[in-house]
């Protein structure tokens, strides 16, 4: 599918979705919001890892769009925030993993953004926060809540009530990233570590991000029933029978996803 403010590229299963508005330094629109939300629906099956990053040199994502947010009605707005919450719930629940390459600002709407990834890299020169307080407003793309299980919930309470930006090692520091990179390595990094998945059985990879994701908000007890409940389910592919069999035979598996 053609996209305006969005480019997909595919290679060796490994997927590079980069937001491609620089003039507006990757702000999210509704119709950069929309083709979010069609291209993670519609991702090819034989992609097996996400990378999402932005176009340009300065910026991830700088946020929604503020010059479509400033006159919009409380309706509107409602309808603008159930979008991004639709499009990266979508985002967050794809059976294979993803990672933020955080190359810039990713603020607002952008840092909400990449909290919708499992994994985020940033390089030396990303700028993080939710500043919407600054605008009258709060995190409406779920920041209040991904941002408080990923650091805390005082470390939220300070970055959103300050609305503060953070540089990529503070962020690092806090644990809202996990590495931080040269600018012209973030890339090649984040495709190195996507390398290490593919080694991997795909269905296990995908089990063990849904038992992670979907037992987060459960109490220990459900929690743990579910990763038995995955755990037992794999024991019916062949890929759990071709992954030990290789291990018993001292050579490498031949994962098929199956
Ligand atoms: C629309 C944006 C934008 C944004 C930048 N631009 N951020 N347009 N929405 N979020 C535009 C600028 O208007 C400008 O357009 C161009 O991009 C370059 O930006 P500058 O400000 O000139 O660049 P610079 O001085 O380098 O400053 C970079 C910046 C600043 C620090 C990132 O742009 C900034 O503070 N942006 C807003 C960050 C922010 O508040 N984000 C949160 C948004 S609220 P022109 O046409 O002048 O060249 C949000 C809510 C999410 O995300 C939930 C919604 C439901």
């Amino acid at each position: 599918m053609a996209y305006e403010n969005i480019r997909l590229e595919i290679e060796e299963a490994i997927a590079v979705l980069t937001i491609d508005r620089p003039k507006a330094l990757n702000a999210l629109n509704s119709k950069t919001l929309q083709e979010l939300e069609s291209a993670f629906n519609s991702l090819p099956t034989t992609v097996r890892a996400l990378i999402i990053t932005g176009g340009g040199d300065k910026a991830f994502v700088a946020g929604a769009d503020i010059a479509e947010m400033a006159s919009i009605s409380s309706a509107q707005a409602r309808e603008f925030a159930a979008l991004g919450h639709r499009a990266f719930q979508t985002l967050e629940q794809l059976p294979i993993p993803t990672i933020a390459a955080v190359n810039g600002f990713a603020l607002g709407g952008g840092c909400e953004l990449a909290l919708a990834c499992d994994l985020i890299y940033a390089s030396e020169k990303a700028k993080l926060g939710l500043p919407e307080v600054s605008l009258g407003v709060i995190p409406g793309f779920g920041g209040t809540q991904r941002l408080t299980r990923v650091v805390g919930k005082m470390r939220a309470k300070e970055l959103i009530f300050t609305g503060e930006r953070l540089d990529a090692a503070k962020a690092k520091e806090i644990g809202l990233v996990l590495e931080v990179l040269p600018a012209d390595q973030l890339l090649a990094h984040c495709k190195a570590v996507a390398a290490k998945f593919l080694k991997n059985g795909p269905l296990a990879v995908s089990q063990a991000k849904r038992v992670i994701e979907f037992g987060a908000d459960q109490d220990l007890r459900a929690a743990n029933e579910l990763e038995r409940q995955g755990f037992a389910v794999l024991f019916g592919s062949e890929d759990q029978k071709e992954g030990m069999k290789a291990f018993l035979e001292k050579r490498p598996a031949g994962f098929t996803g199956k």
